[in-house]
């Protein structure tokens, strides 16, 4: 595997294998990699004849109460793991040369709609600052595919928008949410969890696969289900941000007639914020 924190030499080889006609797939990360991250890169693998991993934990897409400084880094445990998977390059910029006049100064990409409501509502400019380095990370390995995990639903979205109104000549492919065996979804953020926090921790899920459940048995009254799910979480110990029931695709809030659906959930443990989400077709 190849590892390199310099734009130029991974634009150098990008070029290389354009010039032998290889497809690329990318996979963009912030590190601290789990199975979570492992499985977009097997699915990447799957697409193109080369896989691209960045690793950038990207300021950008920080709040100002967001704790940038102590988020985890394990580059050289990630590199390992990414080197085994077959990875063919790992891309570590650093801040400086991805920004390097500084935030302040720095050309943004906003989508507008799709990011406002649910994390984007809760965690202002946040996908500002994710849409903006995706596209610069996309413009330096100039990918065919892009694959990102299920688990961060909005993010997904945003980034399917963004390609698609910006004409990107890139597939983005969305890659189902890895579960612990309790169901727990995969995230570096359960690194801060203990074991009996994991353990309060799964009621997430399960107050998922409790709506849906309640979906599917023909239960509408979506702002009730809303609150019911809440509540429960409140009495499990977890304090929810948001618990929504929304289109799949616009996410909108559900309307009658809507068939396919996504729950999107985000709830503090303690100071921890989790976040998961489920699709169903009713
Ligand atoms: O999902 C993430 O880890 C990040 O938001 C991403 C897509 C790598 C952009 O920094």
């Amino acid at each position: 595997m190849q590892s390199t924190s310099e734009i130029k030499s991974l634009r150098s080889q990008i070029k290389a294998w354009r010039q032998q006609g290889l497809s690329i797939a990318f996979v963009p990360t912030m590190g601290n990699l789990h199975l979570g991250h492992f499985s977009l890169v097997e699915k990447a693998k799957t697409l193109a004849d080369k896989v691209v991993v960045s690793i950038f934990v990207n300021p950008m897409q920080f709040g100002e109460n967001e704790d940038l400084d102590n988020y985890p880094r394990t580059l050289d445990e990630d590199k390992k793991g990414l080197a085994e998977l077959g990875t063919d390059i790992v891309f570590t910029p650093s801040v400086a040369s991805i920004y390097p006049n500084g935030l302040s100064a720095q050309s943004y990409v906003d989508v507008p709609g799709i990011s406002l409501g649910y994390c984007g509502g809760k965690r202002p400019g946040h996908f500002k600052g994710v849409a903006t380095v995706v596209t610069k990370l996309f413009n330096m390995v100039q990918p065919d595919f892009a694959c990102f995990g299920e688990k961060d639903y909005q993010q997904l979205q945003v980034i399917k928008t963004m390609v698609r109104d910006l004409s990107m000549p890139i597939e983005v492919v969305g890659v189902a949410t890895q579960r612990e065996f309790s169901g727990l979804a995969m995230s570096s953020r359960n690194g801060y969890l203990s074991e009996t926090e994991k353990e309060t921790a799964k009621a997430l899920y399960q107050s998922l696969l409790e709506i849906s459940t309640q979906l599917k048995a023909g239960n509408h009254n979506f702002a009730q289900l809303e609150l019911d799910a809440k509540v429960s979480l409140e009495q499990k110990g977890l304090k929810a941000d948001y618990f929504a029931i929304a289109n799949k695709d616009t996410l909108n809030p559900a309307t009658l007639g809507d068939d396919h659906l996504v729950i999107l959930a985000a709830a503090f443990l303690g100071s921890v914020r989790l976040i998961d989400n489920l699709q169903v077709s009713i």
